[in-house]
């Protein structure tokens, strides 16, 4: 498994990290045998398994019920797990204590939080002190898109690039151990990354992160219909998917299934008599 120490390394040394989004057993066991660096147990969980349209529903105990599936799945990935909306906007002990929760529940390496505010990087310090590493998430951060005005891209006029750069800067120097960059312009990814230490996982944002990270379901087009640009899909889940069950539908109105190859058969036939 990897440590907080082996990501820096690999940013030293321009080793990209791979990490992909699961949120349940086969999904981690999946990522965990193709060999991927890290796994993010991502709040993304409400769009794409639960049917929320959006971040904002998905509650800390939806975190723990999945991210305790994927542990399972994936015992040797490090596994990032995301506080869910409002689990740590109320008060910095409340966002301890539900920082503990999902921490300590699901076993993981590390949390992730989204924003740069004070009061964030209050918190990526109390935590880091405790022995909870924390991802920070710039850009577009989808908890808070109903104050963003929607899923744009961040940082492409200069006072929010500026805020960008000094927001990533900051989370760095509290102790953050990488930053999750979504929905920024290459450039600016390109910047962010050569002025901090830690390593920057892109989502759309560029090829000069020091590692990307893209949702399981829009990898393999499974449940997902509308894909944004800065996905590249590997298979399609839900074609397969489709096909499977149709010909099983076919196969049982039909009578074809099950034949007795999938039956169990008495060894003497006269004991129903
Ligand atoms: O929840 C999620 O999947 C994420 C990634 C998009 C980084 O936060
Ligand atoms: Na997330």
């Amino acid at each position: 498994m990897k440590t907080t120490l082996d990501l820096l390394k690999m940013k030293k040394e321009t080793d990209r990290i791979t990490m992909i989004t699961a949120y349940d057993y086969p999904a981690a066991k999946q990522a965990e045998a193709a060999g991927i660096d890290m796994i993010l147990v991502g709040d993304s969980l409400g769009n794409v398994v639960l049917g929320y349209d959006s971040t904002v529903q998905v509650k800390l105990e939806d975190m723990i019920h999945h991210g305790k599936a994927v542990r399972r799945g994936a015992p040797n990935t490090f596994v990032v797990v995301d506080m869910p909306f409002m689990s740590y906007h109320v008060s910095l002990e409340e966002s301890l204590k539900n920082a503990a929760a999902l921490f300590q529940e699901t076993n993981a390496q590390a949390l992730k939080i989204e924003g740069g505010s004070k009061e964030n990087i209050t918190l990526i310090k109390r935590l880091q002190d405790a022995g909870i590493p924390i991802v920070a998430h710039l850009g577009l951060t989808p908890q808070t898109f109903n104050v963003l005005g929607g899923y744009k891209v961040q940082g492409r006029d200069k006072e929010t690039a500026k805020q960008l750069t000094e927001d990533a800067k900051a989370v760095a120097s509290a102790g953050a151990i990488a930053l999750v960059l979504e929905c920024v312009p290459l450039e600016l990814a390109e910047v962010i990354t050569n002025e901090i230490d830690i390593p920057t996982i892109g989502i759309g944002a560029g090829v000069h992160c020091d590692g990307q990270v893209l949702v399981y379901h829009d990898v393999m087009q499974y449940g997902v219909d509308r894909l944004p640009k800065f996905v590249k899909t590997y298979a399609d889940f839900n074609g397969a998917g489709v096909e499977a069950i149709t010909n099983y539908v076919n196969d049982v109105k039909g009578g074809t299934f099950p034949s007795e190859e999938y039956s169990f058969l008495l060894k003497d036939r006269s004991i129903l008599e």
